[in-house]
C-alpha cells in the first residue's frame, strides 16, 4: 500500500490542470466520495496496526497536497479568465463612466443654440484688454462716472491693461473687423473687484449680442428678447423696464414673469413675480461712430447677461460659490446633451 501511496504523491507532482473543467476532474479523482483519498482512507483498516500511523500521514499528506493544488489553480484560472475577457474580441465592450457638462457650460450652450438659430455668429476676445475696447470706445469717456459702476482690476497704468468687466469690449473689436450687417454673440469669463458672497464672484460668465444693420429698432430687440425667453425658461410675458447703461440709449433692463405658483417662486422674486434677467437698449450712435460704422446709415441693438444667475435659476442653486467648487458630488447631478 505504502507503494501505491508514494505512486500517487509522484503523480501529484506531475499534475497539470489547464483550465476549469480539468480542476473539477481532477477534485473528482481525487477527493469526491469515490475518489482516491476516501478509498485510500477506507484500506487504512487492512493495515497492520504497526504500520497505521505512518501510512496514514502519507495519506493525509496526499489530501493536503490535492487541496493546495485545488487552492492554487482555482486562483490561477479566475486570474486568468479575467485576462480572456480582454482578449475576446466578442464580449460587449467595458462601460466607459461618463462625465457630465459644468452647469455654466450647459446654459452658455443652450443660449449660444438659441441665437445661432436666428442667424448669429459667435465671437470671442482676450479677458486682458486694454482701456479703450473695455471702456473709452464704448462711449465711457475717461473720468466718467459710469466706470464706477464695472468696478475693474487693473494689470497696468499707462498702457492700462486690465481683466475685461464685460464682453462688450468682444463686441468693439467685432465692430472694427467687419462691416454691417452684424449679429453676433460674445461669451466669455469677464471679472469684477467684487466681494464674494453667495450672490457675486470676482469673476462670472456673460453672453452679450449684438445686431447691427440698417434700420434695427427697438422693436427688433423686444421681439428677439421675446424669442430668447420663450426659448430658454418657456416663459412669454416680458416687461423692458427703462435703465442706464453708457453704450446704449435708450437703455433697458428685460424683465421676466417668473410667476407666483411655489413658495420659493416667492422668493426669488421677492414677492413680485417678476425677474430681472438682463441689460440691453440701442446701440449708441458715438459706440458705432468709434468703430468707424456710419451711424447715419446703420443703427443696432445690444444686450448682455449673466450666466451663472440664469444657471443659478433654471438649477435653484442658492449659493454662486458651489459653481466654482468642482464638488463632483455637485456637478454630477448635470447631465445634458448639449
Ligand atoms: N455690458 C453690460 C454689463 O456688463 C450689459 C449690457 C450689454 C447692457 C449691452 C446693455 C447692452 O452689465
Amino acid at each position: 500500500m505504502i507503494e501505491e501511496i508514494e505512486k500517487h504523491l509522484a503523480d501529484l507532482k506531475k499534475i497539470k490542470i489547464i483550465d476549469t473543467d480539468g480542476l473539477e476532474k481532477f477534485r473528482i479523482k481525487y477527493i469526491s466520495k469515490k475518489g482516491i483519498v476516501p478509498h485510500l482512507f477506507s484500506q487504512l483498516k487492512n493495515v497492520p496496526d504497526s504500520k497505521k500511523k505512518e501510512v496514514g500521514l502519507k495519506i493525509n499528506s496526499i489530501k493536503q497536497t490535492v487541496n493546495e493544488i485545488i487552492t492554487i489553480h482555482k486562483e490561477k484560472l479566475s486570474d486568468k479568465s479575467q485576462d480572456d475577457s480582454f482578449e475576446d474580441l466578442t464580449k460587449p465592450a467595458n462601460f466607459l463612466k461618463l462625465g457630465s457638462r459644468h452647469p455654466i457650460s450647459i446654459v452658455k450652450n443652450k443660449i449660444i443654440d438659441i441665437f445661432l438659430k436666428v442667424g448669429f455668429d459667435i465671437s470671442e476676445g482676450p479677458e486682458i484688454e486694454d482701456d479703450w475696447h473695455n471702456f473709452t470706445a464704448l462711449n465711457l469717456a475717461e473720468h466718467h462716472p459710469a466706470r464706477d459702476m464695472q468696478d475693474t482690476f487693473y494689470i497696468s497704468k499707462n498702457p492700462d491693461w486690465l481683466l475685461r468687466t464685460h464682453t462688450s469690449s468682444v463686441q468693439i473689436r467685432h465692430m472694427e473687423n467687419n462691416d454691417p450687417p452684424i449679429r453676433t454673440i460674445s461669451p466669455g469669463r469677464v471679472y469684477r473687484n467684487e466681494d464674494i458672497s453667495a450672490r457675486s464672484h470676482c469673476f462670472f460668465h456673460q453672453v452679450e449680442g449684438l445686431y447691427v444693420d440698417k434700420a434695427v429698432s427697438f422693436v427688433d430687440l423686444k421681439q428677439t428678447l421675446l424669442h430668447f425667453t420663450k426659448e430658454l425658461f418657456g416663459k412669454s410675458k416680458i416687461r423692458l423696464r427703462p435703465s442706464y447703461f453708457p453704450f446704449t440709449e435708450p437703455s433697458a433692463e428685460l424683465d421676466i414673469y417668473w410667476g407666483l405658483e411655489t413658495e420659493a417662486d416667492y422668493r426669488i422674486t421677492k414677492g413680485t413675480g417678476w425677474l430681472e434677467i438682463l441689460g440691453c437698449g440701442m446701440v449708441d450712435p458715438n459706440v458705432l461712430k468709434n468703430c468707424n460704422i456710419d451711424s447715419e446709415k446703420f443703427s443696432g441693438f445690444a444686450f448682455g447677461l449673466g450666466i451663472e444667475r440664469i444657471a443659478m435659476l433654471l438649477y435653484q442653486i442658492e449659493d454662486i460659490r458651489t459653481l466654482y467648487e468642482n464638488d463632483l458630488r455637485f456637478l454630477n447631478q448635470f447631465k445634458s446633451s448639449i
